[in-house]
């Protein structure tokens, strides 16, 4: 049989040579066709630009050409080290003037800037400062000397030790280090995975005892949507565990203050920018948590969405997921809302990972079990070709967050991201900065710039910009109407963003 075979191919093979001479060039019309084809089928492909608007494109497309051919190529390097020149190029200050509709993955700790938690913050009267033995920090304030803790044994007042040290720039500068992940060399700080995230997890720590006294989180919430607007941003979704906060005396809040005060905060923002269109809060508990403490956390979320249907946007589980438990563990627990028949959408961090085949892989397809709203990170995505169908005709948009990404090391060249795959084919999709502040980020346009550089590469364009603003409004938790009045207050700045730079 296989002699007989490649008999036949011998023979066959010089003839078919001999007849394909005339046509065995592909035809370049249906090639064309080809191309325009998969093209519509990226992000944004199947929208038609305007004049204003191909202009615009035209000029995008040279200026990344440019910065593609240039000697190092931003998204192919840690975003610590080219961070300035990411801040130089033409293509992401375009990105910060455009509107950008919403963010919908970002954690409450990190959403403003350590510059301002350092150099407002760590300045009020009445800060107390502790250096723990692994050199980390710890913040309290307070009317009176704080008692010894068992991470802390001595606090000092900030402004003594201030006075004392006399260097305030160079203090400050130490303390942002404590808050942040930013160095100038990310390979040697951070050579696997682990490392960073016991960094990140310490920052998150450390910037606990400021976030959480309540004069300062009612002022760092203001600050938080003060950035998001500076850069183009017009609502949020905000992950945050609601810690219970405190004041000077020791006395403690519950969460029920904690959402009154978001909600004033947020209301008074918008009576002064009256474009903003407001910020909700999707609960957070920890992955780390027993059975038991989950079950309490999902029975309270129930009961804080009811009380305010108009903040609480729904539930997730946060921290590393390699580390942690699985949603498949926290099943029942998961199981609760729909078994009581009340209303708790969730938006499941899922296949923030690159161990495949694991339990933590199997996070993402659970996720689509429990109905998620979204998926938080999806890096897995693209290798579950049967979770990305029902992701597909569920709807079910996957929060891209490109430098929260590599900064924590699932890749290191954005332009090997598997988001790439995801973008190809529109996948639904919204793009977000997960943990700005310990990234040295602020607001979308650093994740912008690496998705639509990066990630999207040449062939994105601005439909796929366009594109992937849409889709933040369109994939948030808004009731309808909001939506609509979103998506016009968009529309309105989004042409007058395309006259104004095309
Ligand atoms: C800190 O910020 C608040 C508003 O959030 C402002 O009123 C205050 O003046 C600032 N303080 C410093 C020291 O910058
Ligand atoms: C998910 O949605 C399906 C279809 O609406 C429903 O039957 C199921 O109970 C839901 N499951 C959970 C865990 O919410
Ligand atoms: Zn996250």
């Amino acid at each position: 049989m296989a002699i007989s075979l490649c008999v036949a191919l011998l023979t066959t093979v010089p003839l078919l040579w001999l007849v394909r001479e005339t046509d065995g060039m592909p035809d370049p019309a249906r090639r064309d066709l080809l191309m325009r084809e998969e093209t519509s089928r990226q992000t944004g492909g199947l929208l038609t630009l305007t004049a204003a608007e191909q202009k615009l494109d035209t000029r995008l497309h040279q200026l990344k050409e440019r910065e593609m051919s240039a000697a190092q190529f931003p998204p192919a390097v840690h975003f610590f080290k080219v961070k300035t020149l990411i801040e130089k190029s033409p293509i992401f200050k375009l990105l910060q003037r455009m509107p950008k509709g919403a963010a919908l993955h970002i954690h409450g700790s990190s959403v403003v800037g350590v510059e301002w938690l350092v150099k407002n913050v760590t300045h009020r009267p009445h800060c107390y400062i502790c250096f723990t033995w692994d050199n980390s920090v710890r913040f309290l304030f307070s009317d009176r000397q704080p008692f010894p803790r068992w991470d802390c044994f001595y606090w000092q007042l900030l402004e003594t030790l201030r006075a004392k040290i006399g260097d305030d720039a160079g203090f400050d500068n130490s303390l942002m280090q404590h808050l942040t992940l930013f160095t100038e060399d990310p390979d040697g700080e951070y050579p696997n995975q682990d490392v960073v995230w016991e960094k990140f997890e310490k920052a998150f720590i450390a910037a606990a005892g400021l976030i959480t006294h309540a004069p300062v989180l009612r002022d760092y919430y203001r600050q938080a949507l003060e950035e998001l607007h500076k850069d183009n941003i017009m609502y949020l979704e905000l992950r945050s565990g609601l810690s219970r906060t405190y004041e000077l005396d020791g006395t403690i809040h519950d969460k029920t203050w904690t959402l009154n005060m978001f909600q004033e905060v947020t209301e008074n923002f918008k009576r002064d920018h009256p474009d903003f269109l407001g910020a909700r809060i999707i609960i957070s508990v920890h992955r780390a948590l027993s059975v038991s403490a989950v079950t309490a956390a999902v029975k309270e979320a129930i009961q804080l969405k009811m009380e305010f249907p108009d903040v609480v946007a729904g539930f997730d589980m946060v921290g590393r997921e390699n580390d942690g438990r699985t949603l498949w563990y926290f099943r029942e627990a998961l199981s609760l809302p729909a078994d009581i028949g009340a209303s708790l959408p969730f938006f499941f961090h899922a296949g923030e990972t690159d161990d495949e085949g694991t339990d933590v892989d199997q996070n993402i397809l659970d996720a689509l079990l429990f109905n998620t709203t979204r998926i938080g990170h999806g890096y897995a995505l693209a290798h579950h070709p049967l979770a990305k169908e029902l992701s597909r005709k569920r709807n079910v948009a996957v929060e891209l967050c490109p430098i929260s990404n590599q900064v924590l090391k699932l890749v290191s060249d954005l332009r090997n991201h598997p988001a790439a795959v995801l973008m190809s084919e529109g996948h639904p999709m919204v793009i977000s900065s997960d943990d700005p502040s310990l990234f040295g980020t602020s607001g979308l346009s650093y994740d912008f710039y690496e998705a639509f550089v990066g990630i999207g590469g040449l062939k994105a364009n601005l439909g796929t910009l366009k594109e992937l603003a849409l889709n933040s409004i369109r994939y948030s938790s808004l009731p309808a109407h909001l939506k609509d009045v979103g998506l016009t207050t968009w529309q309105n700045k989004w042409n007058a963003f395309v006259s104004e730079n095309s």
